[in-house]
């Protein structure tokens, strides 16, 4: 089971996420940062580095699992790295991504699966694609004290609907849907929304008609904060780079340099060195010297 994360000084909390969006665009607040984590020692890293918000995303199902889109992702897989997050994260919001399939069933089961990750995964809120389709669903999870993060433009899980991973909202009649499922997701309860693939004037325009933060992917500078896949940022990701994720270093490389090394050393008897060994007791030493048994005819 896991520990209820203690509501101390500088834990971030959902009021404390809305509180930081800005009255005007002309009375500026920090930005809210986001990165997805999947595991316990990057949760604590990000955690001490001080990322507001940490979302246990399905990306989970490319980044760490392999598969070719997020709809394989099960909402067992979601719990199990929401589990090992909140067991590393003291100070940031935890956000768990609800899987596909895990919502679009009756909303009873939607807000079982919700609890869930809050009882089981010690999550503080979950996240849910979609947005005008999502009221009912939102409002529900509101009212059972979940709050929720909305996700709308680019919905990696409608992405047989959606016909490929395309910049969203780029035509008048797109636009107006996709404010229309901004406001939606807000007017359900929502504490803020991603706004992921949208033209930057567009996410400007939505960010600053709601009241609710937009977290932004791919959506400009303006909006009230920014998420990352954290392994596009490390340089973990492999094959395709969304042109909006930005590589802060290479860790791919940094990983076969010191898998070559180890291998290279182990092969030449580099290592261990005796520094890295265990010594013999006197008794295990004197054991050692003593003529072997010799092996008994059955
Ligand atoms: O699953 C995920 O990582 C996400 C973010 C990219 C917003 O949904």
């Amino acid at each position: 089971m896991s520990v209820a994360p203690r509501l101390g000084d500088g834990k971030v909390t959902v009021p404390g996420i809305l509180a930081r969006k800005p009255a005007s665009s002309s009375a500026p607040k920090s930005k809210i940062t986001c990165l997805t984590a999947y595991d316990f020692p990057t949760a604590r890293l990000l955690d001490q580095a001080g990322v507001d918000i940490l979302l246990v995303g399905d990306s989970v199902g490319m980044v760490v699992l392999g598969y070719e889109s997020t709809l394989p992702v099960t909402f067992e897989e979601i719990l199990h790295h929401t589990r090992a997050v909140r067991r590393g994260t003291q100070r940031a919001l935890l956000v768990a991504d609800m899987p596909y399939g895990s919502f679009h069933v009756t909303i009873e089961e939607s807000v079982r699966n919700a609890v869930r990750l809050i009882k089981e995964g010690g999550a503080e809120a979950v996240k849910i694609e979609g947005g005008e389709r999502r009221i009912e669903l939102i409002a529900r999870l509101v009212e059972a004290e979940i709050p929720v993060m909305g996700h709308v433009g680019l919905t990696p899980q409608s992405i047989h609907a959606l016909g490929g991973f395309h910049v969203q909202g780029k035509t008048a009649d797109a636009a107006r849907q996709l404010e229309r499922d901004a406001r939606a997701v807000e007017s359900a309860g929502a504490f803020a929304v991603v706004l992921e693939s949208v033209p930057s004037e567009l996410a400007a325009r939505i960010t600053d008609k709601l009241r609710i933060p937009t977290i932004g992917i791919g959506a400009g500078s303006h909006c009230d904060g920014q998420v990352l896949v954290l392994h596009d940022l490390l340089g973990l990701t492999q094959g395709h780079k969304p042109k909006f994720a930005r590589q802060y270093t290479d860790l791919s490389a940094e990983i076969s340099q010191v898998v070559t090394g180890y291998c290279e050393d182990v092969r030449s008897g580099n290592f261990p060195s005796e520094a890295e060994s265990f010594r013999s007791t006197n008794e295990l030493r004197d054991y050692l010297r003593a003529p072997a048994l010799v092996k008994q005819r059955g």
